[in-house]
C-alpha cells in the first residue's frame, strides 16, 4: 500500500517537474567566431543567460552596479581575452564568448554570445 501511493505520487509530480525546467526562457544562438565584429573575443570560465541569471552572478552584477533588467544575451564571469590560434584550438578551456561590453576588466563581460571556434 505504502509502496502504491509514493509511486502514485511520484508519478504525479514527474509532469511538473518536467514542465518546469521547459518554462520559456531565452538561449542566445551561437555564432562562428569570425563573426565577432561587434564584440571582442572572450574566454570566461562561467557564462549565464541574463535573462535567468542565478547567485551568486546575480549578487556580483548588483554589487558592481549593473542593471541586471537591462542586459541582454549571456553574461560571462572572470574572463580573460580568447586566442584562437588555428579553427578549432584555443588558449580556452572554458566558454567561448563574443562579448560587447567588456567594461568590467573581465570580472564580467556583458552583452555575449558563444562563439563556435571551430567556424
Ligand atoms: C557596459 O555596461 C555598464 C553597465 O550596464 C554600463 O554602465 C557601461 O556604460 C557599458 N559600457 C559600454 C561600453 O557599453
Amino acid at each position: 500500500m505504502k509502496f502504491t501511493i509514493a509511486s502514485a505520487l511520484a508519478l504525479s509530480t514527474l509532469p511538473l517537474l518536467t514542465a518546469a525546467n521547459i518554462l520559456p526562457r531565452t538561449t542566445t544562438p551561437t555564432i562562428p567566431a569570425s563573426q565577432c565584429n561587434t564584440g571582442d573575443l572572450q574566454c570566461c570560465l562561467s557564462a549565464q543567460e541574463s535573462d535567468a541569471l542565478t547567485q551568486p552572478l546575480r549578487s556580483l552584477l548588483e554589487l558592481l552596479g549593473i542593471n541586471i533588467n537591462g542586459l541582454t544575451g549571456m553574461v560571462g564571469a572572470t574572463c580573460s581575452p580568447l586566442h584562437i590560434i588555428v579553427p578549432g584550438f584555443s588558449d580556452c578551456t572554458a566558454q567561448t564568448l563574443c562579448c560587447n561590453n567588456n567594461s568590467f576588466s573581465g570580472i564580467v563581460a556583458l552583452g555575449c554570445v558563444p562563439v563556435n571556434i571551430n567556424l
